[in-house]
C-alpha cells in the first residue's frame, strides 16, 4: 500500500506541526502529499490550507502574518483563516470576488499541536487523559523526518522480533525469541496489543528510568489508533509509568513526520528531562537507520510476505486497512503491477496463511 496514494488516508486527523513553531510564522508541512501552509489566526488558533496563492500560485510559506491574516509574498494578497482574500493592494476600492480564495482543511490544536484532516474525519483526535493530568509531566521530543512508509515505521512498533537485532539500548542482548503478547485484539478505534519484553539495563536507562536493575521484564501497553498513532504505556519496576503518544505523520508514500511526546508521573528532580529525551532519541535514531532500508509498498494481501508469530499484529493492522480500503470504496495503490512478479507469487491464487 502506498499510503499518500489512498485517499481513505485523508478521513483522519494527524498531528503535522508544533504550535510554538507557527508563532514563529507561517509553516510548510507536507501532508499525504497535499502541500499545507499553517498558521496561527487572530484568536491563536492554527489554519490549514493549501500552500499556494489563488492569484499566481506562490507558496504563502514565504509570506507574513500580521494580526492572524496571512500575506502573500508575491503580489501582497491577504487572507482570513476562512481561505477567503480579504485585501488586493493594487485595487484597494473594489469589491473581492467570493471566488477569490484558498482551499481550507480542518486544523485543530491538541496535545500542544496542530492536527489537520484533509476529508471529514472518521474519527475524533484520541483522548489522552494523561496530557491534562496533575499527575503527569510532558516531556516533547524532537520531532523529524523519517524517509520510509508510515506503515513500515507503525508495524515496528509492535514488531517484538527486532529488539534483539536493532536495539543497543534496549530489549534482550541474549536471546533472540520474544516473549508472546498478553493481549492482542481489534477495538473500533484500531488495536490493544499487551507485550511483555525481556530487557538488560544501560547507562542510559538508568537516568531516563530511575532504576538500577540490570534485568527486568518491561510492561508496555499499546493502544493503536488508526491510522497511524500509536500510544505506549510502560510501566517499570518502580512504578514510573512512562506514557508515549507517537505518530507516524504520513507525508509522502516513502516518508513521515516522526511525532514523540512522552507523559510520565514522576517530576524533573527525580530525572532530568534531557535524560529522557536522550534514551528517546538514541532508539529511535536505532529504528530510523533500519527502518529507512525497508521497502516502503507494504502488500495489504498478507501471503505476499513470509511471516513468524510476532508478526501477528502486522497482519490484524493489514487487515484493518483492506477493510477500511473497501468500506471507503479505495483500492489498494501499489509500486508495481503485482501480475508481473515472478511465477509462485502471483497472489490471485490465495494459498493458506501459514505463520510459522
Ligand atoms: S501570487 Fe499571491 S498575490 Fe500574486
Ligand atoms: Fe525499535
Amino acid at each position: 500500500m502506498l499510503v499518500a496514494s489512498q485517499p481513505a488516508l485523508r478521513h483522519f486527523f494527524y498531528p503535522v506541526c508544533p504550535i510554538s513553531k507557527l508563532k514563529q510564522g507561517p509553516v510548510e508541512f507536507t501532508l499525504l502529499n497535499q502541500s499545507l501552509v499553517l498558521w496561527l489566526d487572530q484568536n491563536n488558533q492554527p489554519v490549514a490550507t493549501e500552500n499556494r496563492c489563488c492569484h499566481r500560485w506562490a507558496k504563502l510559506t514565504k509570506g507574513k502574518v500580521i494580526d492572524g491574516v496571512i500575506h502573500c509574498p508575491y503580489h501582497g494578497w491577504a487572507f482570513a483563516n476562512t481561505g477567503q482574500c480579504i485585501k488586493i493592494p493594487q485595487h484597494p476600492e473594489r469589491p473581492i470576488p467570493a471566488t477569490y480564495c484558498l482551499k481550507t482543511f480542518k486544523c485543530l490544536q491538541r496535545y500542544d499541536y496542530a492536527w489537520v484532516a484533509l476529508e471529514d474525519p472518521l474519527m475524533p483526535i484520541p483522548e489522552v487523559p494523561e496530557f491534562e493530568s496533575d499527575a503527569y509531566r510532558v516531556i516533547h521530543l524532537e520531532n523529524r523526518p523519517w524517509h520510509c512508509s508510515a506503515l513500515v515505521a507503525l508495524e515496528n512498533i509492535f514488531d517484538t522480533a527486532h529488539h534483539h537485532f536493532v536495539h543497543q539500548y534496549l530489549g534482550d542482548k541474549i536471546n533472540p525469541k520474544p516473549i508472546p503478547p498478553t493481549l492482542l485484539e481489534n477495538t473500533p478505534y484500531g488495536m490493544h496489543f499487551k507485550s511483555d519484553m525481556y530487557n538488560y539495563g544501560n547507562n542510559l536507562q538508568y537516568k531516563a528510568w530511575n532504576i538500577d536493575d540490570d534485568e527486568m521484564v518491561l510492561k508496555r501497553d499499546f493502544h493503536w489508533y488508526m491510522p497511524f498513532l500509536v500510544k505506549m504505556t510502560l510501566t517499570l519496576p518502580n512504578n514510573l509509568k512512562n506514557v508515549t503518544l507517537l505518530s507516524f505523520t504520513p507525508m509522502t508514500d516513502s516518508s513521515l513526520q516522526w511525532i514523540n511526546l512522552v507523559m510520565r508521573n514522576d517530576t524533573e528532580e527525580n530525572v532530568k528531562a534531557s535524560d529522557v529525551i536522550q534514551l528517546g532519541m538514541t532508539i529511535s535514531y536505532e529504528d530510523q537507520e533500519i527502518l529507512e532500508t525497508v521497502a516502503p509498498d507494504v502488500p495489504l494481501d498478507i501471503h505476499e510476505q513470509c511471516h513468524i508469530e510476532s508478526d501477528r499484529p502486522s497482519i490484524l493492522i493489514r487487515k484493518r486497512f483492506s477493510a477500511l480500503l473497501a468500506d471507503l470504496g479505495d483500492s489498494e495503490q501499489r509500486t508495481y503491477d503485482t501480475l508481473n512478479k515472478p511465477e509462485g507469487q502471483n497472489t490471485s491464487q490465495k494459498t493458506k496463511l501459514n505463520v510459522y
